[in-house]
């Protein structure tokens, strides 16, 4: 990891875009032979930066495991492209942080309390407590936010774009613009953002250095107008910044970071075609077989607190035990996929769904119907299976930053189908007209919303889906990136606006839905 005692170089490198963000577009596993096994990812961010074209264009990321960190440390200045790995369009540089520095930030800041914050996941009778263990923890991620804002201030060329992901990385903007202010500096938040009064449950100095390190940042951008507000409500209440909501921006000290909106949308083309390839078939054939001519209610998520799955799944339960007319006519199909099983409440929360799973099983299965179907193992395209098969999708977080699996149901399933979604979801701002949409917490009135769109009738389904898929479409990977890295050249120009709308890049994936 970067000495944070060295002096920053003051040479500047040659990058004119640059993207950082903890997890990058690769990770290494280690093969028999003991050589490194490199994985390229996906997702919204590797869609999107797949629109620049320039081999200049720099990925900053972390290593996040000892494969990764091998890969890193044995690559110069852990440039992987320069260590001849296949990285993908764009050069990538793999930060070799020290495993326990990277744990605390990873684990023990961002995943644990940055995230708990923005998606209100405390139970505050016990917890927060910040104490001496939490201030160690907060030490080692401001050093890797330093390490970020090192390495980006090593590659960028003069006046670079650099465009900074999420919660992990919130100190950077204001550690790099300190380092070279010649920059043009985003940040991008994926997850909501909290009320004040919420907000204010961090330590007084680390929420301040939280806000006051994104508006280092010229613009700060959020997936829903909701966050943007509450991040400026934030910025106001507890720094006491300058607030327009109409212009959306936030002055402090005399300098004003921009708020942009940027809806990320799904990526149909890349959908439709992965949809329906043999290896998606396959698992389609052995779904059908396993739900026969029943209903299907479907949810794909990652093992995740936020996601609600306990809730959905007494919902379902109380469907099954209140309305007779369902047994053995509906399956509910649910792929809870492993996520940050180093965190002891998300081992406890994947214990707690297979438990609740199987009670549902053993108090409603016959010999002939298995009434839930629950796969914790990862499997894209058994997901994407169950999105042609459904039914209805079930999507109730309890808050989430936007949820792209409410907007890629519609666009992938084969029949169309009723979406059942929670208001506390981003999605919700585009979506809920033509969703069922719920009380997370609730779980009789989301059973009620699953009886509502169990029994929608098919014209209407149809009709309602297609509108869906039309606005989950609206801004895919690609030019919601462009529309972010315009927006960020604009300023140059006086020109940005706080919704920038198209930018003038081509809109590479059909957007009909
Ligand atoms: O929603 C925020 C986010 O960082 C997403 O971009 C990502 O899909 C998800 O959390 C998973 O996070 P992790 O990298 O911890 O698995």
């Amino acid at each position: 990891m970067g000495d944070l005692t060295t002096e920053r170089s003051s040479q500047t490198g040659t990058a004119p875009v640059l993207v950082a963000s903890n997890r990058g577009p690769v990770s290494f596993g280690t093969a028999d032979d003991g050589t490194l096994t490199l994985r390229r990812g996906g997702g919204g961010l590797v869609s999107g930066l797949s629109a620049i074209d320039d081999p200049d264009a720099v990925w900053v990321c972390a290593a996040l495991g000892d494969a990764d960190r091998r890969a890193a440390r044995e690559a110069p200045d852990g440039r992987l492209d320069r260590a001849g790995h296949d990285v993908g369009g764009q050069a990538v540089r793999m930060l070799d942080m020290d495993p326990a520095t990277f744990a605390r930030a990873y684990n023990g800041v961002a995943n644990s309390t940055l995230w708990f914050v923005h998606h209100l996941l405390y139970a505050t009778p016990t917890a927060p407590s910040f104490d001496a263990g939490f201030r160690t923890e907060w030490q080692a991620y401001t050093a890797y936010n330093a390490a970020f804002a090192d390495a980006l201030a090593a590659e960028a060329a003069p006046g670079a774009a650099v465009l900074v992901q999420d919660y992990h990385l919130s100190l950077t903007p204001a550690l790099l613009r300190a380092a070279r202010p010649d920059l043009r500096i985003g940040h991008f938040s994926h997850t909501p953002w909290a009320p004040p009064e919420y907000f204010r449950l961090l330590p007084d100095d680390v929420a301040e250095a939280v806000l006051t390190g994104i508006l280092g940042a010229d613009r700060a951008g959020f997936l829903t107008r909701r966050w943007a507000l509450a991040f400026a409500d934030c910025c106001e209440q507890l720094l006491g910044a300058t607030v327009d909501r109409t212009a959306l921006t936030v002055t402090l000290r005399g300098r004003t970071t921009r708020l942009g909106v940027h809806a990320l949308g799904a990526d149909a083309d890349f959908l439709r075609e992965r949809a329906h390839r043999p290896d998606v078939d396959e698992r389609l054939a052995t779904l059908r077989e396993a739900v026969g001519d029943r209903r299907t209610v479907v949810r794909v998520d990652r093992t995740e607190l936020s996601k609600n799955i306990v809730r959905g799944f007494q919902a379902y339960r109380h469907l099954l035990r209140t309305r007779p007319e369902w047994l053995d006519r509906v399956v509910h199909i649910a792929f809870a996929y492993p996520s940050r099983t180093d965190l002891a409440e998300y081992r406890d929360y994947t214990a707690q769904v297979q438990q609740l799973a199987a009670e549902i099983n053993a108090e409603f299965a016959t010999p002939s119907w298995q009434p839930l179907i629950l796969h914790v193992d990862d499997d894209f395209p058994r997901s994407l299976a169950a999105y042609r098969l459904a039914d209805v999708a079930l999507v109730n977080p309890i808050r989430d930053g936007m949820n792209l699996v409410a907007k890629e149901v519609p666009v992938v399933s084969d029949r169309g189908c009723a979406l059942v979604l929670s208001r506390e979801a981003g999605a919700y701002a585009e979506l809920a007209d033509d969703a069922l949409t719920v009380n997370p917490y609730d779980v009789i009135a989301t059973a009620e919303a699953l009886h509502s769109a169990l029994t929608m009738p098919a014209g209407e389904r149809a009709d309602r889906t297609k509108r869906l898929a039309a606005a989950s479409t609206a801004l895919p990977p690609q030019q919601w990136f462009l529309d972010q890295l315009h927006a960020l050249h604009a300023l140059d120009a006086g020109g940005d606006t706080a919704d920038p709308g198209p930018g003038p890049g081509p809109r590479p994936v059909n957007e009909a839905g």
